[in-house]
């Protein structure tokens, strides 16, 4: 069975086709090439984006998305092998997976991570829970990981800088008050290595480097693509020359589930906010970051109004690059290839 749980599951050449596919439907939208598919959306955290986009998505493929909230319009769910249930959850991911198997064509998950312990968390275990129980492909909607934003990111750029290769790929940790998520910041390490860009991690101190297992990927994706990958706590260097700055807030792993302890480090580094006066060191770089941005925070208002933020338009191609992962995993992307 075929999922798309994580980019580093694909080739390089399948998801240059995934994406030449999204270039194709956002210029021809309305297709019927799923008609009488189905999709169920799992959500266990909130979303605008990702669910808007599924949702439409699906409906001009012709198809029928199904949103399912568990614990809250759906039954609390167990992930976990052998336990003994006797918490909140009501029933486990072996049934909720078989059943909606039975209904549906392919099942998306958001589950974040819990913010405990990361040993436990870095393994991803709730989708891999999902994917193992299912018969039809999963779709990761975030967990450790987004692969349907780096894909819109990707698209983006492309857009943006035709080429991407040998472009200098600014992925910068910016101030947030509270330790947020990984997986954007772990993606756009994924996907800008993936397709030859020379990417500089930026981060505060040391504590703020992403697991090893997604900085060790960016290796080999460089060693592949011909990208480069280094790490800088250096704002000036790091934004001296680059093409893309790349924002996101994330939690210093070994603080993980410690956020009092993490505070600590993290209220010293508000100057890492994104503003015009780093963006001037760029060379005419494009700005970006997956949204939700919290303005004057994250980013200024004055980097969030320039004619070089392409945030909304990377938020555009979620609904085309999951249109063409979704006709991908239904073997139906023959179709439409035929309109590139
Ligand atoms: N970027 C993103 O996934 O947005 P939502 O959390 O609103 O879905």
């Amino acid at each position: 069975m075929v999922h798309f749980l994580t980019t580093q599951d694909w080739t390089a050449e399948q998801l240059s086709k995934v994406l030449d596919l999204a270039t194709a439907l956002k210029r021809n939208p309305m297709q019927s090439h799923l008609y009488g598919k189905s999709i169920a959306l799992m959500f266990l955290n909130p979303s605008l984006r990702t669910r808007t986009s599924f949702e439409l998505g699906m409906q001009q493929l012709g198809g029928i998305a199904i949103v399912l909230q568990p614990g809250k319009d759906a039954w609390g769910v167990e992930f976990r092998p052998g336990v003994v249930m006797d918490g909140d959850a009501e029933e486990h991911i072996a049934e909720v997976a078989g059943v909606l198997s039975r209904y549906c064509d392919m099942i998306a998950l958001r589950a974040f991570p819990l913010f405990k312990d990361w040993t436990i968390d870095r393994e991803d275990p709730v989708i891999r829970s999902l994917a193992r129980h299912a018969s039809v492909p999963v779709i990761n909607m975030e967990t450790i990981v987004h692969p349907c934003q780096e894909l819109a990111l990707m698209q983006t750029l492309h857009e943006h800088l035709g080429s991407v290769r040998k472009k200098k790929f600014v992925l910068t940790w910016t101030w947030h008050p509270r330790p947020l998520n990984t997986a954007v910041a772990n993606s756009a390490l994924l996907i800008a290595t993936r397709f030859g860009m020379d990417v500089t991690l930026l981060c505060p101190q040391q504590e703020y480097r992403l697991d090893e297992q997604f900085e060790g990927a960016a290796a080999e994706n460089c060693r592949l693509s011909g990208g480069t990958f280094g790490v800088s706590h250096d704002i000036e260097s790091a934004y001296s020359g680059a093409d893309v700055v790349y924002a996101k807030s994330w939690g210093a792993l070994p603080y993980y589930g410690r956020p009092q302890e993490e505070w600590e480090l993290r209220k010293n580094y508000r100057h890492f906010m994104v503003d015009e006066q780093k963006m001037s060191l760029t060379n005419n770089a494009l700005f970006s970051h997956c949204l939700p941005l919290r303005r004057n925070i994250k980013a200024t208002d004055g980097v969030m109004d320039a004619d070089y933020c392409v945030a909304i338009d990377e938020a555009e191609n979620r609904l085309h690059v999951q249109k063409a992962v979704m006709l991908t995993l239904m073997g139906a992307s023959g179709a439409v290839e035929g309109q590139l």
